[in-house]
């Protein structure tokens, strides 16, 4: 049983490395894993085309029946927690990395509820949600845009408001109502195109016919600030993600026509999902009280 979540998993993201980081597991277990399965077998599942590796017929064949296993395993784990209740039960949630600024505070009050339960929290880009909502592999997701393309329901919880950030000896930092084709003028410090931060700044830019300029490309929230600090650039962020900065003054938001660009956060899971007891009082706890408990308490403008 393992060894096919192993290898479902390597087969669906093409990727040791991939598949290791989404298992929670170390490369050369993974490998060891596949290899263990493939000598069972006595056939080779993947092979090696220079960096990337392919299934070989025998893998699809496993690929195709591990599916029908994993999904088995899955609906019978449902059916097993449902039987436990909430106060007992498992969560398995993902969120968005932007999320996990405020993920932490809703997970810390949920568990002093029902200090039962065992939660695993799993931290990554859109894109990745998006292969996790795919294969049924998580009880909840927490983001951005829902996903299309996949039959998911999708509530909305939270507001998020997508601002401009600068550093605060930015010349634009003490201006006004700075028209929107001014930034044009600058250069962007940008996510990586997996994020959905940077999804929702494109459509932005696009929506309004600008142009922006790309400069620095950073995968992590935290680079973005820092390169945005040491003026490498302007960039768009969660205002969820720069509360810290604005408190301290490390950042600042600048007041751009058209922004803070209200996005919304969703609450998504697959349609039909049997939500097990413990993952619906999670859906009912985050659509009652997130906002109350995590929305930006610091949206003020920085400047005089
Ligand atoms: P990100 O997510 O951390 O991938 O940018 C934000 C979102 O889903 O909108």
């Amino acid at each position: 049983m393992r060894q096919l979540r192993v290898f479902e998993t390597v087969a669906r993201r093409l990727s040791y490395t991939r598949a290791a980081e989404e298992l929670h597991l170390s490369q050369p277990a993974v490998s060891m894993q596949v290899r263990q399965l493939e000598d069972e077998i006595g056939l080779p599942l993947f092979e090696r085309l220079g960096k990337r590796i392919l299934l070989t017929e025998a893998g699809q064949e496993v690929q195709h029946y591990s599916l029908a296993v994993n999904r088995s395993l899955r609906e019978m784990e449902e059916v097993l927690e449902s039987l436990k209740g909430v106060g007992r039960g498992r969560l398995q949630i993902a969120v968005a990395s932007t999320v996990n600024y405020f993920a932490p505070r809703l997970l810390a009050v949920f568990q002093q509820r029902y200090p039962g339960i065992g939660l695993r929290l799993d931290v990554t880009n859109r894109e990745t949600l998006v292969q996790l909502l795919e294969s049924n592999s998580v009880d909840l997701v927490l983001m951005g845009v829902p996903p299309k393309g996949i039959d998911v329901e999708s509530e909305v919880f939270m507001e998020n408001p997508l601002v401009v950030i600068a550093p605060p000896d930015h010349p634009l930092a003490v201006e006004r109502r700075i028209p929107m084709p001014r930034l044009a003028e600058e250069v962007f410090v940008m996510r990586e195109p997996g994020s959905g931060t940077r999804q929702a700044m494109e459509r932005f830019f696009s929506e309004h016919g600008l142009t922006i300029r790309h400069g620095m490309q950073m995968t992590r929230n935290e680079a973005v600030k820092q390169a945005v600090r040491s003026g490498l650039g302007l960039s768009v962020v969660s205002l969820h993600t720069i509360e810290l900065e604005l408190e301290t003054r490390r950042l600042v938001t600048l007041e751009v026509e058209g922004f803070p660009d209200l996005r919304q956060w969703h609450l998504v899971y697959r349609r039909g999902k049997r939500l097990s007891p413990v993952a619906r009082a999670f859906r009912n706890f985050v659509i009652a009280e997130a906002a109350t408990i995590a929305a930006p308490t610091l949206f003020r403008r920085e400047n005089p």
